[in-house]
């Protein structure tokens, strides 16, 4: 097992190329289930997610092969509809080959997703959407049966909660159903519109996303494609929260401003000084961060909800005192206890974390989910002294080289051996699957990436 080791005190520097974006590459490698054929998905990060989400393209017949980050999908050869309740279990997006595999096979058979525990992750919206469309899904002990009947037809669905994943899943089912399908009320997150792009590469016909009304004709065959990926907003966010915590001035390129400018607007307000052109995003920050106006997480163009855990590291190591509402899930402060072994102080109240800045101390902490565990990193740049970051399995699901990234903005970081001491009781140590070994310290050295 390892850890990360990080350094604290020193201020950013430096550039880095953002990653493919983690929430926008699952379900597009879950949509070139829809047609048969080679598609050729560029800017693929290397997570464990990624890798999960290969895993299952496999067990369903489909020949997969990466190299660097480019991964080529043949579906043509796609057999199975249903998915091992292992790998569904490994991750949330899973539940996006319901939609696809109605929509290719018109049957598919897998339990309930897994994922960051951020509160109840129910199901339902997916759910009742496809049934709308004319599916018929049985749950038996925990297992989805779902089979199209005479077929899915296209009709007006409604989504009581702007969903990314029920968005997504019928943005999937719906190119399988005949005639036009209208989603009100749909999400309006970028990833959304990623996915609409590739399908239309693929010969769908789907307009509207980035809106709240997305409209698909389906039924038009498919064919197999090339496309590229966005980058990470939230890897993106994840560094400019870092630099805000530890100080510097850094440039992030391969990304796309227009994707986080709530966050930015943040960063901005609570002291820093940014800078945008195209696909780029420079950061500097020369005083305690910190100070800002209640911060409520809401669906895109909100707040991400996703960014909460590493804008409240940067706070809790700045000054002032800043509120934040978490809106989007139940239990989404599980890193809290963990910014308190620094030293963070932090008062919870429901929804609502009152975080008042002060110097962080170094301290041996362990990752309680994917952004949880970023934040961490993130207190620990700013930290004094020389703090251990475990879980790393939860780390990787989202983030294709953190420690290497970090180095490579100047961060004092590196690999060790996990400290069996240092472990507490309880604490879960997650590897899904496809998680590697962590790349060592050689490994780390920054990659000249493509960009
Ligand atoms: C996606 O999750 C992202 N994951 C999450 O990112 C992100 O936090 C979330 O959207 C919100 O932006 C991926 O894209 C793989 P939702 P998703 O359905 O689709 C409730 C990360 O760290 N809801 O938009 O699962 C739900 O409980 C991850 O990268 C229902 O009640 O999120 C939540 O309160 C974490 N019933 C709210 O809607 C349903 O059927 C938003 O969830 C579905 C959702």
């Amino acid at each position: 097992m390892y850890q990360l080791e990080i350094a604290g005190g020193h201020p950013l520097r430096g550039e880095l190329p953002v990653q493919g974006a983690k929430n926008s590459v699952l379900p597009i490698l879950t949509a070139v289930l829809l047609a048969p054929g080679e598609s050729v998905i560029h800017n693929c990060p290397d997570l464990s997610d990624v890798a999960a989400t290969l895993e299952i393209l496999r067990g369903l017949g489909c020949s997969v092969r990466r190299e660097g980050d480019t991964v080529t999908v043949d579906a043509a050869g796609l057999t199975g509809a249903s998915v091992s309740r292992q790998l569904m279990e490994e991750m949330r997006s899973s539940v996006l080959f319901l939609g696809a595999l109605l929509g290719r096979l018109g049957q598919a058979e897998l339990s309930y997703p897994g994922g960051c525990q951020l509160g109840p992750r129910p199901i339902d919206l997916h759910l009742a959407a496809l049934r709308s469309l004319g599916a018929e899904i049985r749950e038996e002990q925990g297992l989805l049966m779902a089979d199209v009947g005479t077929g899915l037809r296209g009709r007006t669905v409604c989504l009581p909660t702007p969903s990314v994943g029920a968005t997504e899943n019928v943005m999937l089912a719906a190119c399988g159903a005949r005639g036009v399908t209208t989603l009100v009320g749909a999400a309006r997150e970028p990833e959304i519109v990623d996915l609409q792009g590739l399908l239309n590469r693929m010969g769908g016909e789907v307009r509207g996303a980035g809106g709240s009304v997305i409209q698909i004709r389906g039924g038009r065959p498919l064919h197999p494609t090339e496309y590229t990926v966005m980058s990470d907003r939230i890897a993106a966010a994840t560094y400019l929260c870092a630099a805000a915590a530890a100080g510097g001035a850094i440039r992030l390129t391969a990304v796309e401003p227009g994707s986080l400018t709530a966050v930015l607007s943040c960063l901005e307000e609570g002291g820093c000084r940014i800078r945008t052109g195209r696909q780029r995003i420079d950061l500097v920050c020369r005083r305690p961060f910190g100070g800002l106006r209640t911060v409520r997480t809401a669906p895109y163009p909100g707040f991400p909800t996703d960014a909460q855990p590493l804008l409240m590291a940067a706070l809790a190591a700045g000054q002032g005192t800043t509120m934040i509402e978490e809106n989007l899930f139940d239990n989404r402060y599980r890193h809290v206890d963990e910014l308190a072994r620094m030293g963070a102080d932090i008062r919870l109240s429901g929804r609502v974390a009152v975080v008042t800045g002060q110097p962080l101390h170094a301290a041996p902490v362990c990752s309680t989910d994917l952004r949880g565990g970023a934040a961490l990193a993130v207190a620990a740049l700013a930290a004094e002294g020389t703090s251990r970051i475990g879980g790393l399995g939860y780390i990787q699901r989202g983030y294709q080289n953190l420690q290497g990234d970090l180095s490579r903005l100047g961060a004092e970081v590196r690999l060790v051996e996990e400290a069996p001491e240092l472990l507490r009781k309880g604490q879960e140590r997650t590897y899904g699957v496809g998680t590697k070994k962590p790349k060592t310290e050689a490994e780390t050295q920054p990659a000249q990436r493509a960009v």
